[in-house]
């Protein structure tokens, strides 16, 4: 405010002295006026010149620090790759026969880790399956599950992946709306794989792999919540809360084990292509900058393990979440809610 005004003053005097010399008078006149005139507001001045150096220097520190963050994790694996085999012989891919499950199936696979797929179509497990050991020296095998049974599945899996050494577990599985709608239009199937799918494996895998880990003293759990879950999102609340709720477990549990070698990393994208079959737009149908495939999208994710355990995985959507955190709440509402009406239509 107190630039916008010297700056409207400065203007004015240039406007003067150019025009006509003998305006001089009125400039000196007008000098004299505000130095007299502002004299009482000399401290207020001050102050408001603080404000502005301290909001300018916090500013400049947080655009310097997410600089930081972004060559991090985008930038420093491409000079110095983690060695992703050092955490163990196998990685457990849940949701792994399709989409970004699929693709991180294959970006393990060519650094070298033997693959466990998890899903309930065997066939598609299967071609999956066939596909990474026709194009890499390792080892594969599918578990066909239904993370909807619920809690009595687990036991099944624990007894498949008894005795294997599990490097790394990819907690992918989840379901997405089919568009977005009002929380009184999901049905109540749709909640129960909510809390199933996209939360309940996240729990019970961890549970399976980790103790492991811990005597291993190594080990990554890669935990896949969304953008949805940085900021609430209307029109896809319980979705959108249980990736705030993936992300939240993954925060917590990074720190309690941190110190016995276990990575578990927070990856937040945003939208992949192609996606499901009712998809909300052709924009996010068509693979883009924006909206990778999931092999693009997740070569590049499983680069960050180890760089950065909260990240979008990819950094055209890393470009998306900070503009969102730019946005206060306020805005964001309104905002969101335009955008999520045009999409329900
Ligand atoms: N796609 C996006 O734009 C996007 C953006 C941000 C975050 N995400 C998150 O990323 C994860 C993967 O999304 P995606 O779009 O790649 O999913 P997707 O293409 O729908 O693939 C889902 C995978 O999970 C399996 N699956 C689905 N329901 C299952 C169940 N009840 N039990 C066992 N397996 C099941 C599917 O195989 P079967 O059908 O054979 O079981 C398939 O392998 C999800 O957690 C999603 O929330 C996605």
């Amino acid at each position: 405010m107190l630039r916008t005004v010297l700056q409207l003053i400065l203007l004015v005097l240039l406007l003067l002295t150019y025009f006509n010399d003998s305006f001089m008078a009125a400039v000196d006149s007008f000098n004299l006026l505000f130095t007299e005139s502002s004299r009482p507001f000399k401290g207020c001045r001050d102050a408001l010149l603080l404000l502005g150096i301290y909001y300018a220097t916090k500013k400049s520190i947080c655009i310097l620090s997410d600089l930081s963050v972004g060559v991090r994790t985008y930038l420093w694996p491409k000079v110095s790759p983690t060695d992703l085999s050092q955490y163990g012989k196998w990685a457990v891919i849940t949701g792994g026969s399709e989409g970004i499950g699929r693709g991180y199936a294959f970006a393990l696979a060519e650094r070298g880790l033997n693959i466990i797929l998890i899903a309930r179509d065997m066939r598609k497990l299967q071609s999956t399956g066939d596909e990474i050991r026709d194009r890499f020296d390792v080892e594969v095998e599918q578990i066909s599950a239904d993370f909807n049974e619920g809690p009595s599945i687990y036991r099944l899996i624990e007894q498949k992946l008894r005795g294997k050494e599990i490097g790394i577990l990819i907690n992918n599985v989840g379901v997405m709306p089919a568009r977005p709608s009002p929380f009184l239009t999901n049905d109540s199937d749709y909640l129960q794989r909510i809390l199933n799918v996209n939360m309940g494996t996240v729990l019970f895998m961890t549970q399976i792999v980790l103790e492991d880990m811990v005597s291993r003293e190594k080990g990554v759990i890669v935990n896949i919540s969304s953008i949805a879950g940085y900021n609430p999102l209307p029109l896809m609340s319980a979705y959108s809360a249980s990736k705030a709720f993936v992300d939240y477990f993954s925060r917590s549990l990074q720190y309690e084990y941190k110190d016995k070698g276990i990575i578990v990393q927070s990856i937040m994208p945003s939208y992949i292509c192609p996606s499901r079959e009712n998809d909300f737009s052709a924009i996010l149908t068509t693979p883009s900058i924006l909206c990778p495939t999931a092999n693009v999208f997740a070569d590049s994710a499983v680069q960050t393990i180890g760089k950065n355990n909260r990240t979008p995985g990819y950094w055209p959507h890393g470009l998306i979440a900070w503009s969102i955190s730019q946005i206060p709440q306020f805005i964001w509402y309104p905002l969101v809610w335009m955008i999520q009406e045009q999409l329900a239509c």
